[in-house]
């Protein structure tokens, strides 16, 4: 099979292989958002069975103080003997990026997709994280184990500095934690500022419980159109937190409580956590979320190269 690697406006790249929106919809998603952006990919006899981008992330570029951007690929098949030309379109999307000043890639792939994890790896990349997603099926849950949501009520402007001073204070599994090259106040203060930005955003609405007069915890639910039903509701749990010291007495089950109430029954809602995170994965199962997929995050410094014996 050729192996050379063409290089194609993102624009014009389903113009000429229309295929791809049937074959790789996430991907093709991805190239209408990248109008002028160049994605590399293979050409195989009128047909791309593989291909890489490198799209700037404007937000956590200018959050960071440094310059990140996302790496997408796909993998046709998840097929082995393509995962050379695979790599050789990360290569060139990777080339791109630093041209342009980039000094951290990040690329989240589904797990199942294990032929483009191996290949972004092998160009490089370390896994920071494994996001779990859940959705909330119309299985009945345990009304006996629940609380009531009674004491859970929405919001008001002047909760925003203490939501802000708990968001700041509560996470810790995430990759951003995680990657020692970013530091802790930094991504404390990204949760601080995403709790915010949720408050002020018309499509989503944040709950409370109060405890003492004082924030317990907090979580947010936004609407998120269902791509394929849109009769049916659907919603997206981005936050929730309880702070340490009310831990495990129940704060989380009533906040749970209060957005299944809100949406109701037939509604959708998900919401992704890390797959180390046991204690938010059992406090959603116990509210009727089933885990629907994993997926992998992984990041690559512009430093990392020359030590990782990556080919740079
Ligand atoms: C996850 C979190 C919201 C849970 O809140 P909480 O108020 O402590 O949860 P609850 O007391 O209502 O617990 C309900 C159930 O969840 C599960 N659970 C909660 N914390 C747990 C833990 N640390 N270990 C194991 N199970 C746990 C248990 O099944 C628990 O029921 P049980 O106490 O009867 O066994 C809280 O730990 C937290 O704020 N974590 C940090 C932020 C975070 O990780 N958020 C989730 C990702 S967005």
């Amino acid at each position: 099979m050729s192996s050379e690697v063409v290089m194609v406006k993102a624009g014009d790249l389903l113009r000429s292989y229309p295929t791809l929106l049937e074959k790789e919809p996430g991907f093709a998603k991805v190239l209408v958002g990248a109008q002028d952006g160049y994605a590399y990919v293979v050409d195989h006899g009128g047909e791309i069975p593989c291909g890489a981008i490198c799209i700037r992330k404007e937000w956590d570029s200018s959050f960071f103080e440094r310059e990140i951007f996302d790496l997408y690929a796909f993998l046709d098949n998840e097929a082995v003997q393509l995962q050379e030309p695979l790599l050789l379109s990360i290569d060139s999307a990777l080339q791109s990026a630093w041209s342009k000043g980039a000094q951290c890639i990040f690329a989240r792939v589904p797990l199942e997709r294990m032929g483009v994890i191996r290949t972004t790896e092998r160009a490089g990349f370390r896994t920071y994280d494994v996001i779990c997603r859940l959705q909330r099926t119309n299985r009945r849950v345990k009304l006996g184990s629940y609380h009531s949501s009674d004491s859970v009520r929405e919001a008001r402007e002047t909760d925003v500095w203490s939501l802000v001073s708990l968001a700041s204070s509560a996470f810790g599994l995430d990759h951003f934690h995680q990657d020692l090259e970013i530091s802790k106040d930094a991504a404390d203060a990204m949760y601080g500022i995403w709790i915010r930005n949720l408050f002020h955003e018309q499509a989503c609405r944040v709950f409370i419980h109060e405890i003492d007069h004082k924030i317990g915890g907090f979580v947010t639910l936004r609407e998120a159109p269902d791509e394929l039903d849109a009769k049916r509701p659907k919603y997206h749990i981005d936050l929730i937190a309880v702070d340490e010291k009310h831990r495990r007495s129940g704060v989380g089950r009533r906040l749970l409580r209060k957005v299944t109430d809100e949406v109701g029954r037939d509604s959708r809602i998900d919401v992704a956590t890390q797959a180390s995170n046991l204690g938010a994965i059992r406090l959603y199962l116990d509210a009727g979320f089933s885990i629907c997929s994993y997926s992998v995050t992984l990041h690559l410094w512009h430093r990392d190269l020359s030590a990782s014996g990556a080919r740079y």
